[in-house]
C-alpha cells in the first residue's frame, strides 16, 4: 500500500476533476456512458467501466505530512468502539461533515480527499452503487434515474442466503475502486490511502434486496505481495460495524488464503479497530484448532495450526502468547489453554454466528501477466 501526502491527495482531486471520459464498461466493452455534466459531480459516472490505458502517471510519496502523528491524534477508542482524534487534528483533517448514502446517513471519522468544493457542503450524496459523489441533491436524484448499476463492477465468486461478494479489478474499473477508497478513507485513519488502485483486488462484501446488491464492506488484496499479505485495507461501514461482518470478511481473505494454498496476514500497521477484529478472530480460531485436538494424538504445533488456518506462523505465535498460552516446560514449548479461555469461548459459541461457507466460493486464483498486472487471460 503506498503511502500519500496531502500535496498528493490535491493531485489525485485535481485529477479527478480534469480527467476526460474514456469509459469502458464493466466488459471492457466501449460504454456510451459519459463523464457528468455537473462541476460538483464524481467524474466518470455510473456503470461506466474504466479503461486501464487513460490514466497519466501521478508521483506518489512515502513520507509523513510534518507535524502528523497517528498515536498522538488516536487517543482511545470511544465507548461507541469509533476511533476520535484530537478535536484540532479533527477540524484539521475531517472535510466531509454527512454522507448520505443510500438509506443512511454516515458521519465521516477522518479527512477523504474529495474535491475541495464537496468540504463546503453541509451534505454529500453518494451513489451507493456506482460510488459517484455529488454535492446536491438535485444533481444526485438526476444521477439515481439514469444510473443502472444495481451491484459492485465485477463478478460474483461467493453467494449464500446471507451475503454476496464480488471481485473487483482496481485497472479495469479503476474509477469505481478510486471511489470505493475515497469513500474507505473516511474511516480509515491511514494515510495510505492508495490512489494507484491498478495492483489491487477489492472483495467486496454486499447483501441483497429486491432494490440491488448493497455494499456492506470489503478488503483489498494486492495482486502480488511480497510481504505475504492477504489484507491491504477492511473495512466495514459504520453502519453495519459491530455485527459481525468484519469476521466474515476477515474469513473470507483467510478463505482466499486457504484456495492459494498460502499463509496469509494483514499489512500492517492495523488501526485499532483492525487489531481489535483480528486479535478476536485469531484468538477465536486458534483456541478452535486446540480444542477440537483435545484429547487426539496428533501433535499440535505453531506450524500444524498455521496450515489449517492459513495464518502466518508469526501470528499464530503472537496470538498464543498474547492469550498466555505458550509456556516453556523442562526446555521445551508446550502450548496450554487456561481453564477461563475454555470457559469464555463455550459462552461465546452459544451465540448464533453467521460463517462463510467456503464450499461456496467460486474462484481460482487470478493470473496476472507480469508486464502489466492486468487479467492474464
Ligand atoms: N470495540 C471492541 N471490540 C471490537 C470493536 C469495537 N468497536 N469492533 C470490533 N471488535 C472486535 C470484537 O471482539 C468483535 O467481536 P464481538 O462483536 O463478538 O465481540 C470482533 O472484533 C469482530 O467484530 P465485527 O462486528 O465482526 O467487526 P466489524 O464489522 O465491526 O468490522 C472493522 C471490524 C472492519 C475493523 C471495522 O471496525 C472498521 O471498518 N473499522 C474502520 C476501518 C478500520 O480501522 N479498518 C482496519 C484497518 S487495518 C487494515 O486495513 C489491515
Ligand atoms: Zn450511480
Amino acid at each position: 500500500m503506498k503511502t500519500l501526502t496531502h500535496a498528493t491527495f490535491t493531485e489525485f482531486v485535481e485529477s479527478q476533476n480534469t480527467q476526460k471520459s474514456a469509459s469502458v464498461g464493466p466488459d471492457g466493452e466501449p460504454s456510451t456512458a459519459r463523464a457528468s455534466a455537473e462541476p460538483s459531480a464524481t467524474p466518470v459516472t455510473a456503470d461506466a467501466g474504466d479503461d486501464p490505458e487513460v490514466d497519466g502517471k501521478e508521483e506518489e510519496k512515502d513520507d509523513e505530512p510534518a507535524g502528523f502523528s497517528r498515536e498522538a491524534e488516536i487517543e482511545k477508542l470511544r465507548t461507541s468502539g469509533s476511533m476520535t482524534q484530537n478535536p484540532t487534528e479533527v477540524s484539521r483533517i475531517r472535510n466531509i461533515s454527512k454522507v448520505q448514502f443510500g438509506r443512511h446517513d454516515l458521519f465521516p471519522w477522518y479527512f477523504s480527499p474529495y474535491p475541495e468544493q464537496f468540504s463546503l457542503e453541509d451534505v454529500i450524496y453518494i451513489c451507493e452503487f456506482c460510488l459517484s459523489y455529488y454535492g446536491d441533491d438535485f444533481a444526485f436524484n438526476r444521477h439515481r434515474k439514469k444510473c443502472s448499476l444495481l451491484h459492485p463492477p465485477g463478478n460474483e465468486i461467493y453467494r449464500d442466503d446471507y451475503v454476496s461478494f464480488f471481485e473487483i479489478d482496481g485497472r479495469r474499473q479503476r474509477t469505481w475502486c478510486r471511489n470505493l477508497c475515497l469513500l474507505s478513507k473516511m474511516f480509515l485513519d491511514h494515510k495510505t490511502l492508495y490512489y494507484d488502485v491498478d495492483p489491487f483486488l477489492f472483495y467486496v462484501m454486499t447483501t441483497r434486496s429486491e432494490k440491488g446488491f448493497h455494499l456492506v464492506g470489503y478488503f483489498s488484496k494486492e495482486k502480488e505481495s511480497a510481504d505475504g499479505y492477504n489484507v491491504a485495507c477492511i473495512l466495514t461501514l459504520p453502519q453495519y460495524q459491530r455485527k459481525g461482518f468484519g469476521r466474515l470478511l476477515i474469513q473470507f481473505s483467510y478463505a482466499l488464503s486457504k484456495i492459494e494454498n498460502k499463509l496469509g496476514s494483514p499489512e500492517k500497521p492495523l488501526s485499532d479497530l483492525g487489531l481489535l477484529s483480528y486479535r478476536q478472530f485469531w484468538s477465536e480460531n486458534i483456541l478452535d484448532v486446540l480444542l477440537n485436538n483435545c484429547g487426539k494424538d496428533d501433535k499440535v504445533t505453531i506450524e500444524s495450526i498455521s496450515s489449517v488456518l492459513s495464518m502466518t506462523t508469526q501470528d499464530v505465535e503472537h496470538t498464543l502468547q498474547a492469550l498466555k498460552m505458550q509456556v516453556y516446560h523442562k526446555s521445551d514449548h508446550k502450548i496450554v489453554i487456561p481453564e477461563k479461555l475454555i470457559k469464555q469461548r463455550e459462552k461465546q459459541m452459544g451465540k448464533v454466528r453467521r460463517t462463510i461457507d467456503s464450499e461456496r466460493i467460486q474462484w481460482k486464483p487470478p493470473v496476472f501477466t507480469a508486464s502489466n498486472r492486468t487479467w492474464g487471460w
